[in-house]
C-alpha cells in the first residue's frame, strides 16, 4: 500500500564528520531497522524498477546488495554483485574508476550477463556518480543492456547525476 506521508528522511541519521571531519554521514540504520519504513522504502522502489523490465538487478558491493538482493526476489529478476577486487572466484572483469582523492575497482564474472539483458544498478548513496558511471560502464563491458539505476539517496550537490546517461531514481535527496 502507498503511503505518500511517510517521510523517509525520517529514518536517515546525519552523523557530522563521519567518517572524516566535514563530512555529513547518512546512515539508514534506522530505515533498515524499522520493519514499517523497510516496507515503504522497498516498495517505493520496486514500484519505480519494475517498468524498466529487468532481468537483473545488480547491487553494489556492500550496501547496495540490501535493495538489490531483496527486490530481485520481489521482481523475479536475477542478482548479480559488482564486488571490490579480489572478492569474486573465477573469470571476472575489472574497471579501475577515478575518485576525489586516489582511485577504486569493480569486479564482476565474466559470465554474470547473458548477451542483451536489462539490467537495473542499485547502490545506497550517489555522491559524485564516480561509482555508479563505472559499474554502467563494467555491465556493458559484459553485454548488458543497462536501463537504469536507482539509490536510496542522492547527494545533488555533487552533480553525479550528469555523469549518467540513462535514468536515475532516488528515494530521498539532500544538497550533501
Ligand atoms: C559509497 C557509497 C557509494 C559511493 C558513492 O561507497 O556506498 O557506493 O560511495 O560515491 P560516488 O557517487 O562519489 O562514487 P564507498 O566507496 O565509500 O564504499 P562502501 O560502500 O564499501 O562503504
Ligand atoms: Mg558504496
Amino acid at each position: 500500500v502507498e503511503q505518500p506521508e511517510f517521510d523517509l528522511r525520517n529514518y536517515i541519521r546525519n552523523i557530522p564528520d563521519f567518517p572524516k571531519p566535514g563530512i555529513l554521514f547518512h546512515d539508514i540504520s534506522p530505515l533498515l531497522r524499522n520493519a514499517d519504513a523497510w516496507q515503504v522504502a522497498t516498495g517505493r522502489l520496486a514500484r519505480v524498477i519494475a517498468p524498466w523490465q529487468p532481468d537483473i538487478l545488480a547491487g553494489i558491493e556492500s550496501r547496495g546488495f540490501l535493495t538489490a538482493a531483496p527486490l530481485a526476489q520481489r521482481l523475479g529478476c536475477g542478482f548479480v554483485m559488482l564486488r571490490k577486487p579480489g572478492k569474486l572466484p573465477g573469470e571476472t572483469v575489472s574497471l579501475d574508476y577515478g575518485l576525489e582523492y586516489g582511485h577504486d575497482t569493480l569486479q564482476i564474472q565474466v559470465d554474470a550477463i547473458k548477451p542483451g539483458q536489462r539490467v537495473v544498478i542499485l547502490d545506497d548513496l550517489l555522491a559524485t556518480g564516480g561509482t555508479l558511471a563505472a559499474s554502467v560502464q563494467l555491465l556493458r563491458n559484459v553485454g548488458a543492456e543497462v536501463v537504469g539505476c536507482s539509490v536510496m539517496i542522492e547527494l545533488t550537490g555533487l552533480h553525479g547525476r550528469d555523469k549518467l546517461d540513462i535514468p536515475l531514481h532516488s528515494l530521498i535527496h539532500y544538497e550533501f
